[in-house]
């Protein structure tokens, strides 16, 4: 962590969050999720709450937490959370993967992938690795399909305003290691 990758995006830096991080974090979390959101009144909800979130989690030290962070200079362009060994089924979750909307298709969604699916294998060898999403999320569905995710279940609503949720994911996530994801 804390390298810089020349891709297709230019030079991406990927680091470790620290405590300071939380007010960019929230602010590109609430970004991302109201695009998805069919309520527009639920926005200053939705900000509050998130940047709440990430506050909290920025300062709390927690060794079954990853969240990393990618940069352009000092502009956050995107971020992935996950929590190990949430699910004695399904193993840990990535309970956040989000790419800023001018960045996106340019690798770095796969690069912050790469890094959890790395720390997931290390301290959770056996376990399986997933995450939930929006059935009208059709752009994730591909991008989690392709790097070797399947479809695990169908579950009731956890997002406001939305009937369902899927469970996608890998049973072996170090298996994308050895492809390129
Ligand atoms: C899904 C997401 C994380 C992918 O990140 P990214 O940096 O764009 O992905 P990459 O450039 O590494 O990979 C591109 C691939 O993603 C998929 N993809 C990403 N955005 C897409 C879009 N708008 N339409 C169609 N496919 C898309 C494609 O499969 C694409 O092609 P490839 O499989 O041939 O490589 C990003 O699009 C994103 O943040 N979306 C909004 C938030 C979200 O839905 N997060 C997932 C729920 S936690």
């Amino acid at each position: 962590m804390g390298n810089a990758v020349e891709g297709k995006a230019g030079a991406i830096r990927y680091r470790e969050a620290c405590a300071e991080d939380g007010t960019a974090i929230g602010l590109l979390h609430t970004q991302c999720w109201l695009g998805y959101s069919p309520d527009r009144e639920l926005a200053n909800t939705i900000v509050s709450e998130r940047l709440a979130i990430w506050r909290q989690r920025c300062t709390r030290h927690d060794p079954a937490m990853r969240l990393l962070l990618a940069e352009s200079g000092d502009e956050l362009v995107g971020f992935a959370c996950a929590l190990a060994r949430r699910d004695p089924e399904f193993g840990s979750l990535l309970d956040n993967l989000h790419v800023a909307k001018a960045w996106q298709m340019q690798g770095i969604g796969s690069a912050l992938l790469r890094e959890v699916v790395t720390w997931s294998a290390e301290l959770t060898p056996y376990d399986g690795l997933y995450l939930w999403l929006l059935p009208i999320n059709r752009a994730a569905q591909t991008f989690y399909l392709r790097r070797g995710a399947r479809e695990l279940q169908a579950a009731d609503a956890l997002a406001a305003g939305h009937t369902s949720m899927l469970r996608y994911g890998w049973r072996r996530p170090a298996s994308l290691l050895v492809k390129d994801c």
